[in-house]
């Protein structure tokens, strides 16, 4: 019986590849104060950087975004998540957490802002040579606008709590409600709870 390859397997089958990767996790974890932004940043740069260890797992859903939870310590997480064209999520924020993300394949569409600031969304695309950081204040929605399915790494420390969604009122942002992030179930990628989104 075929079963989806796990990210812990292509880590174990492809050392060479992992070794980057961990080494880089493994430093985040030791940080003092915890993982900095550069920390996520060169994490998720090294894991797209390394198709061998996401490729095979990669979905793509015409339905709904596609998502797996590869990995979480007391530091940190990773997420892969796979975009069809025309998916995309709503304004958010991480809680508490910073987050890094690093385009894989295809193109991303942001727009994005700071809890704190007024005026419009500021907007720009990211693709494969793409990595950006943040932190917990903040906010942006991304989309795939084409023309291919896209993938996308994302690290996320601490680990999610919960994630805030807003509306744009043009001045600002304004909540609109607030998720908790539950888990992780063991052996099973963790969803956001009540609802098929993820970070
Ligand atoms: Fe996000």
């Amino acid at each position: 019986m075929y079963t989806e390859p796990t990210f812990a397997e292509r880590l174990r089958r492809c050392p060479a590849a992992a070794r980057p990767f961990h080494e880089l996790v493994g430093a985040a974890g030791r940080a003092a104060g915890g993982p900095h932004r550069d920390h996520l940043d060169r994490i998720a740069r090294a894991l797209a950087q390394a198709p061998e260890l996401w490729r095979p797992i990669a979905r793509h859903d015409p339905v709904a975004r596609w998502y797996a939870h590869l990995l979480h310590t007391d530091a940190l997480e990773v997420w892969l998540i796979g975009w069809e064209i025309g998916q995309d999520i709503q304004l958010h924020d991480h809680g508490r957490s910073s987050g890094a993300v690093a385009v894989c394949d295809g193109v991303l569409d942001e727009q994005h802002t700071r809890l704190d600031r007024t005026g419009p969304l500021r907007a720009r695309r990211h693709d494969r040579t793409t990595t950006f950081s943040f932190g917990p204040s903040y906010v942006h929605d991304l989309g795939n606008t084409g023309p291919a399915p896209a993938t996308s790494v994302h690290v996320y420390a601490p680990p999610l709590t919960h994630m805030n969604f807003y509306e744009h009122t043009g001045a600002g942002v304004r909540p609109i409600r607030s998720v908790p992030v539950t888990g992780p179930d063991p052996g099973v990628p963790r969803r956001v709870t009540g609802d098929l989104v993820a970070p």
